[in-house]
């Protein structure tokens, strides 16, 4: 319905603006080398499936702001056409706040409406429906809002008897409702007033919804849509590994590499072109990437194994493996995310002993 009035209205351009810069310190260790927004959920980064999002809703001309990751996420991106988007890198020096995003991109998005996606939210089902409601009714911004157990965690709105925004505060200890709001906002041109007008809050950020609360005070028209369907922050390891275990459960089964006749592989299963399975079990739902080798290994159910690792002699279940690994001897491994080129074995060295070179902030649970 709202499609077809968009279609109908005289419908404006439409940018979008990813953030991809940040710190992503509840992720450590893999954060600390790597980008948050790059790690994989079912084989593929949380990244790519925002930017699919965007671009199945019709937005292909994408910012996306970067940091310290730059070089690795431009590695993974390039200039989106893979993608079937043109990508601008913008440069955010330094993790300044989601409204500095839009201050930084403002020579980018010039006077255009624009779809603001952070780039470590997972969302089912899309944004195209909302992308085409704020065309057609082009409110000053739109956001979208959850119901969440935690809600100090995120950022949370009041809303009146009328169903309209009263407050938006970040973080708060003491929230006054359960929503959440979640990381796509909607905005016209006038949030790069609200943003040049807030002030850095305790935490040193320019916090978007400050923006958002600065338009509402000057009686902009904010819209709160409820999101029903699916939404995750992935900032956590429990997230990841939820999301994870969502997308695998509708995953297409295929098999492009080789399973010998002494493997089973049982139910919803992918295997990638390359890869190589020998004597082992894989029971779905679960991925094996890319030119990885699974021998005389068992793979559970809520697995994803990245491209070119090696698992032998192990068992593994509800966990995401990234590229390049090794995992030999080792049983068993249960609700774990494993780096990239990560080798674990055990040691035949006397005495016996855990031998362990760890990044800070690791956590190894030992059985
Ligand atoms: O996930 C929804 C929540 O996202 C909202 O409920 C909050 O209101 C909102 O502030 C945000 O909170 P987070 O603490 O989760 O934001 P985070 O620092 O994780 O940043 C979100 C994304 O934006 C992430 O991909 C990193 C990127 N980012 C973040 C900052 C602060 C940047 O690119 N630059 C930045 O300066």
């Amino acid at each position: 319905m709202a499609l077809c009035r968009a279609r109908a209205a005289n419908l404006r351009r439409m940018k979008a603006l990813v953030l991809s810069g940040g710190a992503g310190t509840r992720l450590r260790p893999i954060t600390h080398t790597s980008a948050k927004q790059l790690v994989p959920v079912a084989n593929k980064p949380v990244l790519f499936y925002g930017l699919e999002a965007i671009r199945d809703a019709g937005v292909t001309d994408v910012g996306i702001i970067v940091g310290d990751t730059a070089a690795e996420i431009e590695a993974a991106v390039g200039d989106g056409s893979a993608l079937g988007i043109r990508v601008t890198y913008i440069r955010q020096e330094a993790p300044l706040g989601l409204a500095h995003c839009v201050l930084i991109a403002r020579d980018f998005l010039g006077d255009d409406d624009f779809v603001m996606y952070l780039g470590d939210n997972f969302i089912i089902g899309g944004i195209t429906e909302l992308v085409a409601e704020f065309q057609a009714e082009r409110y000053d911004a739109q956001i979208l809002l959850t119901r969440v157990d935690n809600p100090s965690q995120f950022g949370v709105a009041e809303l009146g008897p009328d169903g309209q925004v009263c407050t938006l505060v970040e973080k708060p200890q003491e929230p006054k409702s359960d929503l959440a709001l979640v990381g796509v906002y909607m905005f016209t041109p006038v949030i790069h007033d609200a943003v040049m007008a807030i002030k850095p809050s305790g935490r040193g950020e320019l916090e978007i919804t400050d923006a958002i609360q600065w338009l509402i005070d000057e009686g902009r028209t904010v819209s709160p849509h409820l999101v029903t369907g699916y939404w995750k922050d992935t900032g956590r390891l429990e997230d990841m590994l939820e999301c994870n275990r969502k997308v695998l459960e509708s995953l297409e089964p295929s098999v492009r590499g080789t399973v010998d006749a002494e493997s089973r592989v049982i139910g919803r299963v992918v295997v990638e072109e390359g890869a190589v399975i020998e004597r082992s079990t894989v029971r779905g739902p679960a991925i094996i990437g890319r030119d990885t080798v699974i021998r005389d290994t068992y793979v559970g159910p809520f697995t994803s194994i990245y491209f070119g690792c090696t698992l032998e002699d192990t068992e593994i279940e509800h966990s995401i493996v990234l590229e390049q690994s090794t995992i030999r001897g080792v049983r068993r491994i249960e609700d774990s995310l494993i780096g990239k080129e990560v080798e674990v074995a055990p040691s035949s060295a006397r005495p016996r002993a855990h031998r362990l070179m760890l990044g800070d902030h690791s956590k190894v649970s030992i059985a």
